[in-house]
């Protein structure tokens, strides 16, 4: 390695790959014409050490435990900041004027209704479907509904579509709740601000009032800020890769919400509600802790450990301090789930496994703890992380088209099968 361009020695040939600075962060090395110099690919499962793209949006510093959005802290935005601002930032670049913070939730907040045929569509899923289920049919559904804002290549379109996104996705959510418990829909309140009209839509009925609380509202709103983005994901990467080959918007953004919903990904914070109910008790977390060590046992601690992250996870600091304000506020004194996870996370921060392998809580660990005080169901947990994560999605996706080098995402495999071979008749095998 030397200055800008680091040799790989192939056999007897010499490889010269520039090296790119990113403005913080690790730097790459361009191994983009590594195939037509040495006839070799790069082998990398999991992209562990791979960058797919280049990015101006979100950063992160796995070992000091640091996420930035367009440069700003997560725990400032989530202090003081509210979650339109944030996607704000994160379409734009920049901080809205108190101008352009006014006119960015008067537009979202006047594009909330879907249209009223989506009712009908959603009475085609069976009432007991996992309301997840419902965000990746509907979500997708959407290029059908709004097909006059699906040419990428129109700039005002792109934004028409990220818009109707950011505010129909949780009319969206609300609906796929309300539909699996057997409400009516409720329609959007434009007089709301983004995260009660939320709040609103999934726990209002027609027979009684309902009064927004502040307090919930505004934790909500900080969870939907802590997973607004969180760079290069597997959902993110999905979306790119959906979209790189032209796909529409509200396509791509559904192929992205398929992928949250696994449980090595946005299911865990489901996975980690389910997982302290089976604990159940404090005297049972040794147990589970032998259980999580165990090589021969699947078992894995919900909740815990990052790709990214080999440090404590910044957004599970502020979800845990708004664990507390929301429990505080609905006057839960003991919840023997809060027992089990303040326990099991003093436990798993002190084991010799735990530390070696730097596994420490992340987002999902105290999140389906506060959303389950609030009133939503387990299932509901990626739903909510999916409305959220939205206007990530849709930063990337939109970054990726407006670059200029953006061609089809097309990785290359080690292949491992039978070479070629003659077709036997079906009588002769
Ligand atoms: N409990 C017990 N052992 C674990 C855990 C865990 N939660 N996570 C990782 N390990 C062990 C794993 O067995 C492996 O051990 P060894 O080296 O002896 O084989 C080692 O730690 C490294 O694990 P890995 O699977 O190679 O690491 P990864 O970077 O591929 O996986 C992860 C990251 C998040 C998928 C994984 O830590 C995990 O499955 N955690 C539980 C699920 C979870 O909480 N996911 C939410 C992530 S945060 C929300 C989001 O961004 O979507």
């Amino acid at each position: 390695m030397s200055g800008n361009t680091s040799q790989l020695q192939v056999g007897d040939k010499t490889v010269d790959m520039a090296i790119k600075q990113g403005s913080v962060g690790p730097a790459v090395i361009d191994i983009g014409k590594l195939y037509a110099q040495t006839g070799m690919f790069t082998y990398d499962p999991g992209f562990t050490s791979t960058a797919s793209c280049e990015s101006q949006i979100t950063y992160i510093d796995g070992d000091a435990g640091v996420l930035l959005y367009r440069g700003y802290p997560i725990e400032q935005l989530a202090e003081h900041g509210d979650f339109l601002e944030t996607c704000y930032l994160l379409l734009y670049g920049e901080l809205p004027t108190a101008a352009q913070k006014a006119d960015f939730d008067y537009r979202i907040t006047r594009h909330t209704m879907v249209h009223e045929q989506m009712a009908r569509f959603f009475q085609g899923f069976r009432r007991d479907a996992h309301p997840m289920a419902v965000m990746v049919g509907s979500i997708g559904a959407m290029s059908a509904f709004y097909h006059d804002s699906t040419d990428i290549s129109d700039p005002q379109q792109r934004m028409i579509a990220s818009m109707r996104m950011i505010a129909k996705v949780p009319t969206l959510a609300a609906m796929a709740y309300k539909y699996t418990v057997g409400q009516p829909f409720v329609y959007p309140l434009n007089s709301l601000d983004y995260t009660s009209n939320f709040l609103r839509m999934c726990f209002a009925v027609p027979a009684e009032e309902y009064k927004v609380n502040p307090v919930l509202s505004r934790a909500l709103d900080r969870i939907f800020i802590l997973h607004a983005d969180h760079e290069q994901n597997a959902s993110t990467s999905t979306v790119r890769l959906a979209g790189s080959s032209g796909a529409n918007p509200f396509a791509c953004i559904a192929a992205g919400t398929a992928c949250l919903w696994g449980p090595a990904h946005g299911g865990a914070n489901e996975a980690a509600l389910k997982m302290l109910e089976e604990i159940g008790s404090v005297d049972n977390i040794p147990k589970y802790i032998a259980k999580a060590k165990d090589k021969n046992d699947p078992f894995r601690l919900m909740g815990f450990g990052h790709r990214v992250y080999k440090n404590y996870d910044p957004r599970a600091k502020i979800m845990q301090k708004t664990t507390h304000e929301v429990l505080n506020e609905l006057g839960i004194k003991d919840d023997p789930l809060l027992d089990v996870a303040i326990e099991l996370e003093r436990i798993a921060l002190h084991d010799e496994y735990f530390i070696e392998k730097k596994l420490y809580p992340n987002i999902d660990f105290y999140s389906g703890i506060t959303l389950k005080a609030m009133g939503f169901p387990t299932s509901m947990f990626t739903v909510l992380f999916a409305v959220a994560r939205t206007v990530g999605w849709i930063a990337q996706w939109k970054e990726m088209i407006e670059d200029p080098s953006q061609k089809i995402g097309r990785p290359r495999q080690l292949y491992t099968g039978s070479p070629q071979r003659d077709y036997t008749p079906i009588g002769r095998r």
